[in-house]
């Protein structure tokens, strides 16, 4: 990986466009993948949302966020008033990772190595986009961006990045994954909350 860092560094693209052929030519670390997914959005957007990794269905259609994860912060973003067309989202991982189980492909987090494979395009991304606040869902994210472990409950909130004004909070599909009713509700008002706290500091 160190070695595969520094021949995307000499590539130094010069443009989102260009970085972004890059990623598409690249094979995934983990193979199995169908296709790079890119990040979606704005140049200049004010906010960036970095995601984990795509999903299942993500990695069909070659977009971040349209699975059942994408769906919830869709609704949550439209709930605490913030156009998502107006975002720039994207992932710390570009490859779906995955076992197969009979027809399901079960998501499989990507591990610290992955995400420092990986981060190298992820600055070089939002380096381009320039957005005045990054938020981060969830841990693996939140590792792409300040280079440690991140928890997330704890932690959630503001939080300075390398050169970025960051906010760090929970991955929509933590919320999915919650087994009581009540318990899902009261998680998924404070993950808007902490959208709309967010958008009020970029
Ligand atoms: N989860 C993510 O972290 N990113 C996606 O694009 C979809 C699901």
């Amino acid at each position: 990986p160190e070695k595969a860092v520094a021949a995307m560094a000499r590539q130094a693209p010069e443009s989102l466009a260009e970085l972004n052929r890059l990623i598409q030519r690249s094979e995934p670390l983990v193979p199995g993948a169908t296709q790079a997914v890119l990040g979606e959005g704005p140049e200049g957007a004010a906010i960036a949302i970095v995601g984990e990794q795509p999903g299942d269905q993500e990695d069909r259609e070659g977009r971040p966020f349209v699975g059942p994860a994408g769906q919830l912060l869709t609704a949550a973003l439209e709930e605490a008033g913030i156009d998502r067309g107006g975002l720039y989202l994207t992932n710390a991982v570009k490859h779906f990772k995955f076992v197969q189980r009979g027809k399901r492909r079960i998501h499989q987090s990507p591990t610290a190595g992955e995400v420092k494979h990986y981060r190298w395009w992820l600055m070089t991304e939002l380096g381009f986009v320039r957005p005045r606040l990054v938020v981060t869902l969830g841990a693996t994210a939140a590792l792409a961006l300040t280079g440690r472990p991140v928890a997330v409950l704890r932690e959630r909130g503001p939080m300075a990045f390398d050169g970025w004004n960051g906010f760090v909070t929970v991955h929509p599909s933590y919320l999915l994954r919650l087994p009581g009713e009540e318990e899902r509700r009261r998680a998924q008002a404070e993950f808007v909350a902490d959208l709309r706290r967010a958008s009020a500091l970029a």
